[in-house]
């Protein structure tokens, strides 16, 4: 197992005989998970993905991210939500989060059509001046707002610089096999698309092409990424009592019932921030539903022991903490003698930086569980390729388990349509003309 669950420092909080009076429900979960009579059952695409993927697709999304390699300096990956956090998450946990400042042979990558800022658009059309750029652009309906509008402007940008036909050959579109905006446009201009199953949804798809080919453009082995997913998927359907995966869930639920409303994700690595920005989405996304649902939050330490430390230790006892704890670090650092001394180091010397975080995580898991915040640690092996796989398969599985368990649909997201009407009507879209005067009177225009 590349993921495994300590459950070490959770004894004052959660008794063996709850972990046994909540397995019977933890099964039903997973039962109703494996017989695919569930609520959103015809989302369960992601289950059997790391085996059951189109194969020739697969190696049309390799020649691309070679071809992205060989004539781009930069690539651009538009999207949003689930067509954008487990790309980023993926590069910055296997690569860096200064993957861009890194010194390499992969192009820099930048992602807009995450947001509507026109500040940060502005900047990144700034980077890519002068230099050859090529375009993912990610989105399963095809019609978000967002990586729409960002489209427009990279697709008039490589158009300007390349001409029609040279920008054709710099676009690679990711969306619904038939469907949406976008996939009329590549088939009308002739862009390679690639296909984002009907069966897998937003948040569940980053080992589809959403995620694989800009994984793969940074340099990253896709092959091995599968094969980590491929044995999470074999190992976690194991029964109960030998499932990690299972035991996330259950952990998380009794937690819930006892009245812990926050799930805090940490980790004591900064290239694991971005991985924590897509454990919110496919937590926050699945599972906050029927005014239920842990909140989904998270830290990076040392750095937020310096900011959120004193909330976690001594405020409101709303949460518990996850920890990732990531074994082998990429890479490590010794700690040199100082003759000097001045700064009262020197009883570190020689000492691994590694050792000296592995410190912090100790020190900080007693301290917070004596001030009352459970932990539950995931023991990750490394960050490499096969972990990350591995990974995203157990939350995956652990977020459509917990959400059975739940009571919930954990694969819909209806609430998110409610800003969207709102920001359309405001905008003066055709056909939001009475919703648009009534809001208007409602922020007293
Ligand atoms: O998980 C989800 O379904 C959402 O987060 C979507 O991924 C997000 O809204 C982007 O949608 P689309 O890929 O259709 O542009």
């Amino acid at each position: 197992m590349s993921l495994r669950l300590n459950t070490k420092y959770l004894s004052s909080f959660v008794s063996e005989k709850e972990m046994q009076q909540i397995k019977p429900q933890t099964e039903l979960a997973a039962k109703i998970l494996a017989d695919r009579s569930g609520a959103g059952n015809d989302f369960l695409g992601w289950v059997d993905l790391p085996v059951d993927y189109d194969k020739d697709e697969f190696a049309c999304i390799k020649a691309a991210a070679e071809r992205i390699k060989k004539d781009s300096e930069v690539l651009i990956v538009i999207g949003i939500g689930g067509s954008y956090l487990g790309a980023r998450a993926a590069i910055e946990l296997m690569r860096s989060p200064l993957y861009n400042n890194l010194k390499k042979d992969t192009p820099e990558i930048y992602y807009v059509g995450n947001s509507i800022s026109p500040a940060y658009l502005n900047e990144v059309i700034s980077l890519v001046e002068g230099r050859d750029f090529s375009v993912n652009v990610i989105s399963k309906s095809g019609t978000t707002t967002e990586p729409a509008l960002a489209f427009r402007i990279f697709r008039s940008m490589l158009e300007k610089k390349y001409g029609k036909e040279g920008a054709k050959s710099r676009i690679y579109a990711t969306t619904d096999k038939a469907r949406g905006t976008l996939k009329e446009l590549s088939d009308k201009e002739g862009y390679e698309t690639f296909v984002i199953p009907d069966d897998v949804g937003g948040r569940f798809s980053v080992l589809t092409a959403v995620g694989l080919l800009p994984i793969a453009v940074a340099g990253c082995d896709i092959d091995k990424v599968m094969a980590g997913a491929a044995k999470a998927r074999e190992e976690l359907s194991a029964g109960f009592d030998d499932n990690d995966c299972y035991k996330y869930a259950a952990l998380r639920n009794i937690l819930y019932r006892k009245g812990k409303s926050t799930e805090i994700l940490v980790s004591y690595d900064p290239s694991f921030a971005m991985m924590a920005e897509w454990f919110k989405q496919l937590y926050g996304e699945s599972e906050g539903k029927d005014k239920k649902g842990l909140f989904p939050a998270s830290c990076i330490f040392s750095t937020d022991l310096h900011s959120m430390g004193q909330y976690i230790q001594d405020g409101s006892r709303l949460m518990f903490e996850t920890v990732v704890d990531i074994k082998k670090p990429k890479s490590d650092l010794f700690l040199e003698d100082d003759a000097a001394n001045l700064d009262g180091l020197n009883f570190l010397t020689g000492q691994n930086m590694s050792v000296v975080n592995r410190r912090a995580f100790e020190g900080t898991v007693l301290a917070h569980t004596e001030g009352g915040v459970p932990n539950i640690v995931l023991e990750l092996d490394d960050t490499a390729e096969e972990s990350f796989g591995y990974m995203v398969y157990f939350f995956e599985k652990a977020c459509a388990v917990s959400g059975y368990m739940l009571g919930i649909n954990p694969f819909d997201q209806p609430g998110v349509e409610s800003y969207k009407k709102n920001m359309f009507a405001l905008l003066g879209k055709p056909g939001y003309e009475d919703q648009k005067a009534a809001l208007e009177a409602k922020l007293g225009r």
